[in-house]
């Protein structure tokens, strides 16, 4: 089912949980939905549930508007961050239970539970009760139930955030997997980066309700919109430096470090990725790099983290390892051109060629 928010708020009484949302998600797209604590992301999913009514604006899927529908016409499955599964049910009664009230006939019932369950890899697991369980497995009856309905959205709220660093890898590969195997248009809710990165086809990051990008994981890495997003994604996450834009030319106090063709700007963000940095190699780099000096240097196998101050912000960057630099050692470092973002010191919004 494709999604569109068409100027959708929520507001409670004077808190404005949602701003103004206008977003459209594709039929079969698996979606995270990111940012800080408090910045919308459950009163987005709980309005596309219907579980809450926006204050103004509409959602449409496939271009009606369900602002008026209730939540169990919506053909929607929603799992939560505490999978409340019912303790005193099996696993099969639990991803049974969305079907009791909807009159499918009880072969029919086992028939779908049993699909669902295989999907999850849970089906040997039928007769056990939830508290038998791995936190890993509770979550995958959570989401079999969720899906027992044929659900044409399903929705996930931070689902992995009960799970250890493992587990946590181990489920969000699986929920892509069975994303993929179902093609349900899936909005996946967590507040980590890498996690979303990793599994989405689209990212959309908010931030104090409202939308700052939504576009491929790469694209927003690659061109981040604003200086939030730029500072949400990436880890270890990009450097920040003031500096200023003259002529296609980019300075970090009076030191010019980087040309790009684009407006000029007396007071600008520079934000260079770690690996956007590169030890001068040829003659050319030499000309085109400026000199620092390494205050430190960490050999980490094949990365080498090297700390040094950029206008007297320290920074860092991630170069191959090769070659002997050392704590202390000067060296000629050039920009790469595409790690390099420039955003509008009073808008933080990017400037762009
Ligand atoms: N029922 C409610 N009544 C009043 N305010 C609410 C209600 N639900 C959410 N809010 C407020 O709306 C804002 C957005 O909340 P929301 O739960 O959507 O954030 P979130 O992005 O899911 O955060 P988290 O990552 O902590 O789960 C917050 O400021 C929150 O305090
Ligand atoms: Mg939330």
């Amino acid at each position: 089912m494709k999604i569109r928010f068409d100027k959708m708020t929520v507001a409670f009484k004077e808190v404005v949980a949602v701003n103004q949302l206008d977003l459209e998600i594709p039929e079969g797209e698996l979606v995270c939905l990111l940012g800080p604590s408090g910045c919308g992301k459950s009163t987005t999913l709980f309005a596309l549930a219907g579980l809450y009514k926006p204050t103004s604006g509409k959602i449409l899927f496939n271009e009606q508007d369900v602002s008026g529908l209730p939540p169990e016409k919506r053909g929607i499955g929603l799992v939560f961050q505490n999978y409340a599964l019912y303790a005193h049910m099996t696993v099969e009664q639990n991803i049974l239970f969305p079907l009791e009230n909807r009159r499918v006939p009880k072969d029919e019932a086992r028939k779908r539970a049993l699909k669902a369950a295989q999907l999850c890899k849970i089906d040997g697991l039928l007769k056990r009760k939830p508290s038998q369980l791995s936190g890993g497995q509770q979550q995958r009856v959570a989401i079999a139930r969720a899906l027992v309905k044929n659900p044409t959205i399903l929705l996930l709220d931070e689902p992995l955030s009960n799970l250890d660093a493992r587990l946590r890898i181990e489920m969000r590969e699986e929920i892509r997997r069975i994303q993929q195997a179902t093609k349900v248009t899936t909005i996946f809710v967590t507040h980590d980066q890498e996690e979303a990165m990793s599994i989405s086809d689209r990212l959309v990051v908010m931030k104090d309700g409202v939308l700052q990008q939504s576009a491929s994981p790469q694209d927003m890495y690659n061109h981040p919109a604003n200086l939030f997003v730029a500072k949400f994604l990436g880890n270890p996450p990009i450097n920040i430096v003031e500096g200023s834009v003259k002529g296609g030319k980019i300075y970090v106090a009076d030191q010019h470090i980087a040309d790009k063709e684009i407006r000029d700007c007396e007071h600008a963000y520079i934000g260079i990725r770690p690996e956007g940095f590169k030890i001068a190699e040829t003659a050319e780099d030499k000309k085109r790099g400026f000199k620092v000096k390494i205050d430190y240097c960490e050999v980490l196998g094949r990365d080498t983290t090297l700390h040094f101050n950029l206008g007297g912000v320290p920074v860092r960057a991630i170069v191959i390892s090769e070659g002997n630099i050392k704590s202390g050692d000067e060296v000629t470092i050039v920009v790469r051109r595409h790690c390099l973002h420039v955003f509008d010191g009073e808008t933080e919004v990017a400037i762009n060629e």
